[in-house]
């Protein structure tokens, strides 16, 4: 029998779904305040104790997509405007906007709106992030040394596709911000590593290559 992948949290005006095929524990669920996510509780989410408006504010801070809300009262999610990338200290690339992440399963939502997916080569779950980056002590403070072509006319669809033993290219209306928040990059096509051996993180550099990257 297949475990079980995606849990719902049924309410009156929402439901809330947790994938664990892409938590990886930040914590801005438990630690939002209210008591939409309580740990220990069961069960730990419960949406009708707050407004329909904070379940969605709550579940929009997900940085992975693990948690999405909708149901059949037909609340669904929205993008954001904005396309970006998060290039984060240490870890994955937090994605968020009008994602199409070419292969990943149709029972997976929340990946249509956010996603951390991994930079350091290591995860078990590519292309998304499973918290491997910590073990294998992968270190990049996120700073982007480019500026990208400004080539950006607002949102729209951004398409990011993992290629085999390769990078993950970006295509569509986007914004990188630096580790630190910056505002760093602007344009329409990035190639961005995920081996994590490029010397110009957060962009490919053919390292790949040399490292013998399997994805
Ligand atoms: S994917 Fe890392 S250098 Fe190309």
């Amino acid at each position: 029998m297949s475990k079980k992948k995606v849990f719902r949290f049924p309410g009156k005006e929402i439901d809330v779904f947790w994938d664990q095929r892409l938590c990886i524990h930040i914590g801005e669920c438990v630690q939002a305040k209210g008591d939409l996510f309580v740990l220990g509780r069961d069960p730990w989410c419960q949406p009708d104790v707050t407004s329909m408006e904070s379940v969605r504010q709550v579940v929009d801070r997900c940085p992975s997509g693990a948690l999405t809300c909708g149901g059949e009262s037909g609340a669904t999610e929205t993008p954001d405007d904005e396309n970006t990338v998060s290039v984060t200290c240490n870890g994955p690339l937090a994605v968020r906007g009008d994602l199409r992440i070419e292969g990943s399963p149709d029972d997976m939502p929340g990946v249509g709106f956010r996603a951390a997916l991994c930079r350091c080569g290591k995860s078990a779950n590519k292309p998304f992030c499973d918290n491997s980056h910590k073990s294998a002590g992968f270190e990049d403070y996120g700073a982007v040394g480019e500026t990208g072509d400004e080539s950006h006319d607002g949102g729209g669809k951004l398409t990011v596709t993992a290629f085999p033993d390769g990078p993950l290219q970006f295509s569509g209306n986007l914004t990188m911000l630096s580790g630190t928040g910056r505002k760093a990059w602007q344009g329409n096509k990035a190639f961005l590593c995920r081996c994590g051996h490029s010397k110009n993180k957060p962009f490919c550099d053919g390292s790949h290559k040399g490292a013998g990257f399997k994805s």
